[in-house]
């Protein structure tokens, strides 16, 4: 597909110099993994510089774009749940072109990945950056918990702040509760960015409750089923993509070992320790450590009760073990950050531990993003 035509500067050539390298290598690469012909590679790097040439970039076709994506996953070096990169759906949403269009199809993502809880992976593509324009969606998660700083202290998920009071200072108003569903906001080429309530029967939450302690129920805590993470830069070939939300299911241990565990989030386990009886006096009692064994138990619990998808780290664990072998067996080299893929609870009952990996970046990849606001 051909852009408008404009003139060549020197300038153009030189960056195009890493556009065209990393086209090459990508497309190379991809179509030897979807056993490609020889001749059809080469024929297809052809008509790629050709485009570069004249209109300074290209677009993927819709299976490089899918490819792309995957193989992005697959060099997640943060990520425990890399076995499962073939199985991800790739939405081509490169034609929209208004903010609504997007909401809907963000709409449409949340839809199809929830699935009544039987999550799945998805990602949507939307249009590529250019030397003028981008696309970016200012939300870090789809679906997140409002922050707000009350004087009382902070009401919600501390993570929020900052988004949320830009939320509302573009006029919108949250209920005020520990978990309010903030809205979307979509920007398309530098423009202020629209606000836009998130549709609330498309959010699907778990009440948490414990198998053995009654009083757990009565804290009234709960957590959304599907993260969506929204503000990474999806890059495949030298093309960027702004906006290109993407979703697994969740780890136990990334709800109940974080975000309602972290002091600096929903700092819970000295509220449950005392529930439990606890004595929070002495370290030694190791209350914090028997709190966050109970709160993962009861968030793996609920989750299972409901039917929604979710792994324990010791299966994700297991599967990122077979993720090693399969990666081995099809000679590619695994990278990965030890930091990251050790889980939070019981790190050293996890292989990960006992290994290392190599920190080095592959491309395609998601990268993180300056904040837009
Ligand atoms: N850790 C983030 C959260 O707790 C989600 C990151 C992506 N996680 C995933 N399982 N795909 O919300």
């Amino acid at each position: 597909m051909l852009k408008c035509i404009r003139p060549l500067h020197w300038e153009d050539i030189v960056l195009n110099q890493d556009l065209f390298r990393e086209a090459a290598s990508f497309i190379r690469i991809s179509y030897k993994e979807l056993h490609r012909q020889e001749q059809e590679t080469e024929n297809r790097i052809q008509e790629v510089m050709e485009e570069i040439r004249l209109t300074g970039t290209y677009s993927h076709t819709y299976e490089e774009l899918e490819h792309g994506a995957k193989m992005a996953w697959r060099n997640s070096n943060r990520c425990i749940g890399r076995l499962f990169w073939d199985s991800l759906t790739v939405f081509d949403r490169r034609d929209l072109a208004t903010e609504v269009e997007i909401r809907d199809a963000l709409f449409q993502h949340i839809n199809f990945a929830t699935n009544e809880g039987k999550i799945r992976p998805a990602i949507s593509v939307f249009r590529q950056k250019n030397s003028e324009n981008e696309v970016r969606i200012w939300n870090h998660q789809l679906i997140r918990y409002a922050g707000y700083e009350t004087e009382c202290g902070i009401l919600g998920d501390p993570h929020s702040l900052d988004f949320t009071r830009k939320c509302e200072e573009m006029g919108w108003r949250g209920e005020g509760t520990r978990f309010d569903v903030l809205p979307l906001l979509i920007q398309i080429d530098g423009n202020t960015p629209k606000l836009y309530e998130m549709e609330k029967e498309l959010v699907l939450e778990v009440p948490l409750r414990h198998p053995e302690y009654k009083w757990f129920a009565e804290m009234d805590l709960k957590w959304y089923a599907v993260p969506f993470i929204s503000d990474m830069r999806l890059e495949i070939g030298g093309i960027e993509y702004t906006a290109a939300p993407f979703n697994g299911w969740y780890m136990g241990t990334e709800i109940g070992a974080r975000n309602l565990a972290d002091e600096f989030r929903y700092h819970l386990l000295p509220l449950i320790a005392d529930q439990m009886g606890l004595n929070r006096n002495k370290n030694s009692s190791l209350w914090k450590d028997r709190a966050l064994v109970e709160l993962n138990a009861s968030v793996l619990h609920s989750f299972n009760e409901d039917k929604v998808t979710i792994v324990d780290h010791h299966t994700a664990a297991s599967q990122f073990r077979v993720f090693e072998e399969k990666e081995k067996a099809a000679s590619r080299d695994v990278t990965g950050d030890w930091t990251w893929l050790i889980p939070p609870i019981s790190p050293a009952a996890t292989h990960i531990f006992h290994n290392s990996y190599e920190n080095g970046i592959v491309k395609p990849n998601y990268f993180y993003q300056e904040r837009p606001y």
